[in-house]
């Protein structure tokens, strides 16, 4: 596929790898679940996402040293959140032997690293496993410095993090951009600086603190933004609307409060639902009502975006040149409160433009609805594909070399 959007980082394609050791960091930070055999991975979308980048450096015969953080374990390692079970599914999907290391750093990492042979594997302990890692310490990026000769960084996801393996780590080795890293950079900056008009930025989710950025760059930049999920109930209660016992995020009002004033002389078309489906409680089971309005009664809490809301919201995303998308239009999770994100899935992935969407909880919803590989670009990254959109440097794509 062509390549759209700008990269100016050094990319691995062109890294002195033949011979030379390679740190790599990738962003398998993925779910896992419990079973018979212990610990498995349940989406293994973000393993299957960097396999590009590990069989570039195979097949150019480099030994590999692969490093990631799982989860936020809080007081150290934690068998919870080992890499192991990653390591093992990696190993399944690339078919070669995997071996998994002991810690993260340390004499006997080292030993295994030196070890390995021509194209062969090492994966590293759960990072944040040291807490090195969070406070970026420059110890722990000279010892994993120590594996290595260059650095390779295919971790988007994990890119607005300046930790020891996304930032500290490229100071001392010279650092190269994965693959995934680089195709996730080009495709949100084409949306971000160079859409198709119209622009459409749909965004969802509980908190409007979480999407501020965003909504403050687009609100002049975008041709319409879409606002639902929660984060629409500060937007009501900025304009006075009851919202009974829906979740409202008290701290987003005042922000609503400032995005509605700076919407009304933009040329940029603000729209919130016209409608709502409430429920009792948040329960697949509890009584369900579909509100004519958006005013909320008591004991009812609105959980999705109702039939008139989702088929504006629909009509807009298809007329758009470039669709971004990012959180759910409501407790899609939940049978009866599915309906609306369902919807503007569906309209997302039949739009003719440029879609592009970003953000665990979007990507779930596509892949419950089969519609993920119906969009142009599904990103791996939630913050950080939501920091580089809202103009923010990543600190793990900044410290790279530059091409
Ligand atoms: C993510 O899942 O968005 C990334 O892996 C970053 O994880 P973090 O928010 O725990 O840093």
């Amino acid at each position: 596929m062509t390549q759209r959007g700008t990269f100016t980082k050094a990319s691995v394609r062109d890294a002195p790898l033949d011979r030379s050791r390679v740190l790599a960091r990738v962003d398998f930070n993925v779910p896992l679940t419990e079973g018979e055999s212990g610990r498995t991975v349940a989406d293994d979308t973000r393993i299957r996402a960097a396999l590009p980048t590990i069989e570039l450096i195979r097949e150019r015969g480099s030994p590999t040293v692969l490093v990631s953080h799982l989860g936020r374990p809080k007081q150290g390692p934690d068998p919870a959140l080992s890499m192991a079970p990653v390591a093992a599914r990696l190993a399944e999907l690339l078919g070669a032997e995997v071996r998994m290391a002991p810690a993260v750093v340390g004499p006997e990492v080292e030993l295994e690293a030196e070890r390995l042979g021509r194209g062969e594997l090492l994966v590293l302990e759960n990072s944040r496993f040291e807490p090195g890692e969070t406070s970026n310490d420059p110890e722990l990026a000279g010892a994993l410095a120590r594996l290595a000769d260059v650095y390779v960084d295919d971790a988007f996801g994990a890119a607005h993090r300046a930790h020891a393996t996304t930032e500290g780590v490229a100071h001392l080795l010279p650092g190269y951009a994965g693959l995934l890293l680089e195709r996730e950079v080009r495709e949100l900056t084409a949306v971000r600086d160079h859409p198709e008009r119209p622009l459409c930025v749909v965004l969802g989710g509980a908190k409007v603190s979480d999407k501020i950025g965003v909504i403050d760059r687009f609100l002049d930049r975008a041709d319409s933004v879409l606002i639902a999920g929660a984060m629409c109930f500060s937007f009501f209660r900025a304009r006075g609307i009851q919202t009974g016992d829906s979740l409202v995020e008290e701290e987003g009002i005042a922000l609503a409060q400032r995005v509605l004033e700076r919407a009304e002389p933009s040329a940029c078309e603000l729209l919130l639902p016209i409608d709502l489906v409430a429920g009792r409680a948040f329960e697949a089971t509890t009584e369900v009502r579909e509100l004519d309005g958006i005013a909320v009664p008591d004991g009812w809490m609105g959980l999705d975006i109702g039939p008139r809301t989702a088929a504006e919201y629909s009509r807009v995303i298809t007329a758009a040149g470039t669709v971004f998308w990012n959180g759910p239009m409501g407790a899609f999770e939940l049978a009866p409160f599915a309906s609306g994100t369902r919807a503007v899935g569906e309209a997302v992935a039949a739009a003719p433009g440029l879609t592009v969407v970003g953000g665990g909880d979007s990507a779930a919803a596509l892949a419950r609805f089969g519609l993920a590989d119906r969009v142009d670009w599904l990103s791996t990254g939630g913050g950080a594909s939501l920091e580089l959109m809202e103009g923010k440097p990543l600190p793990g794509v900044e410290v790279l070399l530059d091409a």
